[in-house]
């Protein structure tokens, strides 16, 4: 397993996403989690909104349950989407209040005395990043939050938390061979493509430049949850070359896929959401696959990409 160094925590490359584990019986959720620490993962990615506070709920009880002690693992949540009382997203909320009393709901439905990483999860244009700066450091000093984070921001998103004092140790973004737009713009600079329209905010560079991690979300996903690009007819030429590196590193190709995201110096952590145990064991060999240079373009070229 790859480790990297998130804030002075050595965080396992591969995380194990808690997104879909809601209504999923709890026995197989115990199972996932112990094939991802036996494989080496020491970190879990949750959010107030999975499954209503469910995932959050049903991961404090695995963990019970499982009698692994606090210390041993690395636990990171999101706050900031608000749904309405039919379940849909109706607004973003980075206020202070709101930051403060929905670590208090995490921290009860975990049950848990604290949380090591906490993102703020899509970026809220009504932002006063003072009350952030302030609602931070009120959660530091309690030891309810240890360090904290963003998701799917901007370098310029980054750049004006930077400048109120908001420390970022990460940002958790969409990134995989079925979604590549983090890389596309910066290798087609200047160019009448498609590809070089900066869509994902140039937050690779910025990130890189910052000493922030970037968390891939979404790993075998493409487009906006459309459906996993494995064995897809969609993408022939892709599969076609994930099958035959799989054959070579005598593993998955849901390996390679997860391998071809952690190769990038950027992308510090991939966040993978399966909740079955003999996919979690697959997928955790990426952790221990390095792939060279040529490989990894030639992957990112069997997706349809060209290069200038
Ligand atoms: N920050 C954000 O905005 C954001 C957004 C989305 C997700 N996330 C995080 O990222 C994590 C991962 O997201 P995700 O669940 O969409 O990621 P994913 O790992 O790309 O997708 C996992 C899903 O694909 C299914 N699947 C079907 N065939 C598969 C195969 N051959 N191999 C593996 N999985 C296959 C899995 O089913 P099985 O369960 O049966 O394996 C599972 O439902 C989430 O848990 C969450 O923590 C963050």
């Amino acid at each position: 397993m790859k480790y990297c160094n998130l804030h002075g925590v050595n965080a396992s490359g591969i995380v194990m996403g808690c997104m879909r584990i809601a209504d999923k019986p709890l026995r197989q959720t115990e199972e996932v989690i112990v094939e991802a620490l036996r494989a080496g993962v020491n970190m879990f990615d949750l959010a107030d909104v999975y499954g209503g506070g469910n995932s959050e709920k049903v991961f404090g009880v695995a963990m019970r349950d499982l009698e692994i002690p606090r210390k041993d693992y690395i636990l990171q949540t999101k706050c900031g989407i608000r749904k309405d009382e039919n379940g849909r997203i109706n607004r973003f909320d980075f206020s202070k209040d709101y930051i403060l009393s929905s670590v208090e709901g995490s921290l009860k439905r975990l049950n848990v005395e604290y949380i090591d990483i906490l993102l703020l999860h899509r970026p809220d244009t009504l932002v006063e990043p003072e009350e952030v700066a302030e609602a931070f450091e009120k959660l530091r000093a309690q030891g309810k939050v240890r360090a904290f984070g963003v998701s799917n921001f901007s370098a310029e998103q980054m750049r004006l938390f930077r400048a109120f004092g908001v420390e970022i140790v990460a940002n958790q973004m969409q990134f995989s061979l079925g979604h590549t737009l983090p890389v596309d713009a910066g290798l087609n600079v200047n160019m009448y493509k498609d590809e070089s329209v900066t869509r994902a905010g140039n937050a690779l560079e910025y990130a890189r430049a910052s000493g922030i991690a970037l968390q891939a979300w979404s790993p075998l996903q493409y487009g906006f949850f459309e459906g996993v690009f494995i064995g897809n007819e969609k993408f022939p030429e892709l599969n076609k070359e994930l099958n035959r590196l799989a054959e070579q590193y005598d593993c998955a190709p849901e390996a390679i896929a997860l391998a071809w995201t952690l190769r990038h110096p950027a992308f510090k952590q991939v966040i993978t959401g399966t909740t079955s145990p003999e996919r979690m064991r697959a997928l955790c060999k990426a952790g221990d696959i390095e792939l060279t240079r040529e490989e990894w373009y030639g992957l990112y070229m069997s997706t349809g990409k060209i290069l200038p």
